[in-house]
């Protein structure tokens, strides 16, 4: 691990990333001024506020020291981030004395002192889930649940399904509802208010079961939506929790019964004309995804006691009710120049297996330096004691080892990368269990009994996977019988904005561009243009890599159009819309197989694709190891987030 940190700790952030480090992450007080000016006085208060946790499991303070450093270590060489919230609200509001000494004076009472002095300003996670009663009480108290929890950085998800459908007699009031879909507007209207961690837009997730009475206006809902006008705070999906009886009616051409149990209004929609609506509105603007979430109760250890609502608003998470998980990503893209990651046999493997251990173990005490906004969430958070340790750079770590992402080859190193990251975290989960204890819901789980929490692929799917497979199941039939410290460990995030500070591809995606200008204000007011071109694609390409052509990359975005580049550069650094939607999917497909939460992916498709191509996408992931979908049309939002650039 040292020489992987030796190499990158010192390395400085881009242009780019230090533009979001000012703007997001730098703590600032209550007149906005500064208090912090680098990524490293970031990575110390980050890295001395979650070891703090340690006080917890040791008196040794040499201990927490040492770990502290390692924490550091992970953080300023950018190898590991935890998410978003972590970064913002680690350390806030306490004593910034303590945050400024070195580690080596640091004494046990002062870690005790960041220990106890947890506030609600530091709530470190990402993803949420808030469930809501049938009633105006309940859905006006879950409003403002929610906005506690996006106010500090949290994203959110609900379940709409409980509510009554719209017109739907009240008793009491003699009135009828007014439906899901208006008190959808609510929600959207109290995250419109709210700028999370005073940095970002809220995100929040809308599910309702695919057999809900309203399920139509729900697909409609964000029809007329042209990127930042209805429903603009929600991403919405349909949660198909059953997928065998959904693919048996589309096989046979039959009907789908919608029915709520508070309501007399029936309907019956045939299934394939279900599908193509949404095929329908998906090709429009990217809504309705589909989730599969009995897939996830299946996969998940607790699904028979507290079964998941909805995920959080970017589907990686599925939770139950008041569920929390807070998140952090491996860059593999720096890591890949040490170590085979994914390959058994690699020697250096054990670089991979202690960054996994620490970044768990960090993940871990997370949970116990967490203040949650609710009772209830700080209960089932404590209780299972859910975390997700995910990658970034896949993209970037394939254009190193010179594999397509839309190759056999290159699905073949993600299902191993993540294989490895499985087993690693769940051995690193079964670790911490013997030290600290297993998570205080284990006996009520499924782990007692020898259950795999993920679907795995065929054995015969490749020879190392074959490997990590035989390690797997012996690790679940034989240690998490008896140590688990986590119900779940596993996901992946877009990594929207840490991967932006790391300097590398986001999360699971291949990149959306390999060069692009982004555009600065300077203080003059003056815009200033920050070309960017994908550094990997500059190292391979050397001298080939002329002015012109470097130019003609920054216009296009791609090399697929490009004279005078060889097909061997086409074929590796291909980016998002140079890849098939089956070849996404499929990508998801070998990722997801050995998650045991989710991930966050987009199908990205081609302006040009028809409904037809979408419902057949739709149709081809209700039969993979994927637990939902979510597919995007070039272009069919106005606001798209990056544009190729002749387009701007
Ligand atoms: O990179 P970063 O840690 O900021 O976040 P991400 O990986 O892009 O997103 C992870 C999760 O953070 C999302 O699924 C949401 O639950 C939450 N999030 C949010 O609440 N608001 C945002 N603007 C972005 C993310």
């Amino acid at each position: 691990m040292e020489r992987v940190i030796n190499k990158y700790l010192n390395v400085k952030p881009s242009k780019n990333a230090n533009t979001i480090l000012k703007d997001r992450y730098l703590m600032k007080d209550g007149q906005g001024r500064y208090l912090e000016e680098t990524w490293d006085d970031v990575s110390k208060r980050v890295a001395r506020h979650v070891a703090s946790a340690e006080v917890k499991y040791t008196k040794d303070v040499k201990e927490i020291q040492e770990i502290e450093k390692k924490y550091y270590n992970m953080i300023k060489s950018r190898i590991f981030l935890p998410n978003s919230p972590t970064i913002f609200n680690s350390g806030k509001a306490m004593p910034l004395e303590l945050f400024k000494k070195e580690a080596k004076d640091m004494g046990f009472d002062d870690y005790k002192k960041i220990f106890d002095s947890k506030s609600k300003h530091n709530m470190l996670s990402a993803c949420f889930v808030v469930p809501m009663d049938d009633s105006m009480d309940g859905i006006f108290e879950a409003v403002k649940q929610s906005a506690m929890i996006m106010k500090y950085g949290g994203g959110v998800g609900y379940d709409f399904s409980v509510l009554r459908p719209k017109g739907t007699s009240i008793a009491g009031t003699g009135g009828k509802s007014s439906g899901p879909i208006s008190f959808m507007h609510v929600f959207n209207t109290s995250a419109s208010t709210i700028e999370q961690g005073g940095a970002r837009r809220a995100a929040q997730m809308a599910v309702m079961k695919y057999d809900h009475p309203d399920v139509l206006d729900f697909i409609n809902s964000k029809k007329d939506n042209d990127g930042n006008s209805v429903l603009n705070y929600f991403n919405i999906s349909i949660n198909i929790d059953d997928v065998n009886n959904f693919k048996n009616k589309l096989k046979n051409d039959e009907e789908i019964t919608l029915e709520h149990p508070e309501s007399d209004k029936t309907a019956k929609l045939n299934a394939k004309e279900y599908l193509r609506k949404i095929s329908e509105n998906a090709w429009k603007s990217g809504d309705p995804g589909l989730l599969f979430l009995g897939k996830h109760n299946h996969y998940y250890a607790m699904g028979h006691e507290t079964p998941v609502q909805a995920t959080n608003p970017c589907g990686e998470e599925p939770l139950p009710p008041f569920g929390s998980c807070n998140l952090g990503s491996i860059d593999i893209a720096k890591l890949i120049d040490f170590v085979d990651i994914g390959n058994p046999k690699d020697r250096n493997l054990d670089i991979f297996e202690d960054i996994v251990y620490w970044a768990s173990r960090f993940l871990d005490d997370v949970i116990d330096m967490n203040v949650y906004p609710l009772p209830q969430i700080d209960e089932i958070s404590k209780n299972q004691r859910f975390i997700g340790l995910g990658i970034m750079g896949l993209a970037d770590a394939l254009y190193k080892k010179s594999l397509a992402y839309n190759s056999v080859e290159g699905r073949k190193f993600m299902a191993k990368v993540t294989a490895s990251l499985a087993y690693f975290s769940h051995v690193a989960s079964s670790k911490l269990a013997e030290k600290r204890g297993n998570f205080p819901d284990f006996k009520k789980s499924k782990y007692p009994k020898g259950f795999i929490p993920m679907p795995l692929l065929e054995d015969d799917f490749d020879e190392d996977i074959k490997l990590w497979n035989q390690k797997l199941r012996d690790h679940f039939l034989n240690t998490a019988i008896k140590y688990k410290r986590n119900v779940q460990t596993n996901t992946v995030a877009p990594t929207g904005s840490i991967s932006n500070l790391a300097d590398t591809s986001s999360g699971i995606e291949p990149n959306f561009m390999l060069a692009y200008i982004r555009y600065m204000t300077d203080k003059e007011g003056n815009r200033v243009p920050l070309p960017y071109i994908n550094s990997i694609l500059v190292d391979k390409m050397g001298d080939d890599l002329t002015e012109d052509l470097e130019a003609e990359i920054i216009e296009q975005g791609s090399l697929t159009n490009i004279k005078n580049v060889s097909d061997e550069y086409k074929k590796i650094f291909v980016t998002s819309m140079d890849i098939s939607a089956e070849d996404h999917l499929l990508a998801q497909h070998v990722i997801q197989s050995y998650l045991d939460a989710s991930c966050s992916k987009t199908i990205n498709m081609k302006k040009e694709i028809t409904v037809d191509e979408v419902y057949n996408i739709y149709e081809k992931a209700l039969d993979l190891n994927i637990k939902g979908i979510t597919i995007y049309r070039d272009g069919s939002l106005q606001t798209q987030v990056l544009e190729k650039n002749k387009d701007k």
